[in-house]
């Protein structure tokens, strides 16, 4: 459970902002984080961190050179993969295209604990490669009727194209924990309703104007502003995507065990039979 792409149906809805956040909080759980920017040819993720990247992904795609040298170090203990800002070469990749670009990003996902993809909002073929390699889907919404409406088509498309992702909410630009738990819930029924899909809550995150200016002076939003409102409420967000898959690595283990078990019991009764 590594991969997680980060989507809204609608678009400036706080996906960067919040991606860059969580990254550096994951980071600082001293796990291998690598934030990918999957919205090709426009990407912000480089702007929001402060960093000028020498090589993008506009490059690794015209000279044909490979994805880990496009890897840069934040401060903030996470690696980067940032798009090239206007590069036609990305704007006008094709779909097989896009999934090799994937392909080549799930080999370097090994060498990782969690893989954050910042993806192009909205639905379609720019966004359902990252969805089909993915185990979890961040669904950033507001709490807006029409980013709502928007969030739920994109978890209608997400799961046809991926039915076993994880899904997690997150509201952001809430006034309160209170006023994103209740618009949560209202989603998690109608997801339950006509999709008959479970969505999780991820948390919802604070309006507050430190995270825009964050933003404007490229500063990461946690690591600048670590006690403020926003920031609690995005270490919720990091805490639901790294215990993402424990429980089902946990029964993995526990099953393991009982397959030993089983094995060297049957073992102990047939030497004791031997003995017998
Ligand atoms: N919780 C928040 N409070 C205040 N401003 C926010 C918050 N989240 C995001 N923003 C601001 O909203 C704007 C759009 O965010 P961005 O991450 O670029 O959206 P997206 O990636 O979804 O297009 C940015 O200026 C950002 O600083
Ligand atoms: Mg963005």
């Amino acid at each position: 459970m590594k991969t997680v792409a980060i989507c809204s149906g609608k678009g400036g809805v706080g996906k960067t902002a919040l991606a860059c956040s969580i990254a550096a909080i994951i980071a600082g759980d001293q796990k291998r984080v690598l934030l990918f920017d999957g919205n090709l040819g426009l990407p912000n993720c480089d702007v929001y961190c402060g960093i000028e990247v020498g090589c993008t992904l506009g490059h690794i795609v015209r000279d044909g050179r490979e994805l880990r040298d496009a890897v840069v170090p934040t401060k903030a203990g996470f690696d980067l993969i940032s798009g090239g800002s206007g590069w036609k070469e990305l704007a006008q990749l094709e779909g097989a295209e896009i999934d090799a670009l994937v392909g080549d990003l799930m080999v370097l996902a090994d060498t990782y604990d969690h893989v954050l993809i910042d993806c192009a909002p909205g639905v379609g073929n720019r966004v359902f490669p990252f969805l089909r390699a993915s185990q979890g889907l961040m669904v950033v919404t507001t709490s807006e009727a029409a980013s709502l409406m928007d969030g739920y088509a994109l978890l209608k498309n997400a799961w046809d194209v991926n039915p076993s992702l994880t899904a997690g909410l997150v509201v952001n630009h809430v006034g309160s924990p209170a006023q994103g738990r209740g618009v949560a819930s209202e989603v998690q029924g109608i997801v339950g309703q006509f999709l008959s899909q479970e969505l999780e809550y991820w948390g919802s995150i604070r309006h507050d104007s430190l995270v825009a200016r964050a933003c404007a002076e490229r500063r990461i939003f946690a690591s600048a502003f670590p006690t403020a409102g926003p920031s609690q409420d995005l270490v919720d967000a990091a805490n639901a995507i790294m215990g993402l898959g424990v429980e089902a690595e946990a029964t993995e283990e526990i099953s393991m065990l009982g397959r030993i078990k089983s094995v060297f019991g049957k073992k102990t009764e047939d030497s004791e039979d031997k003995a017998a």
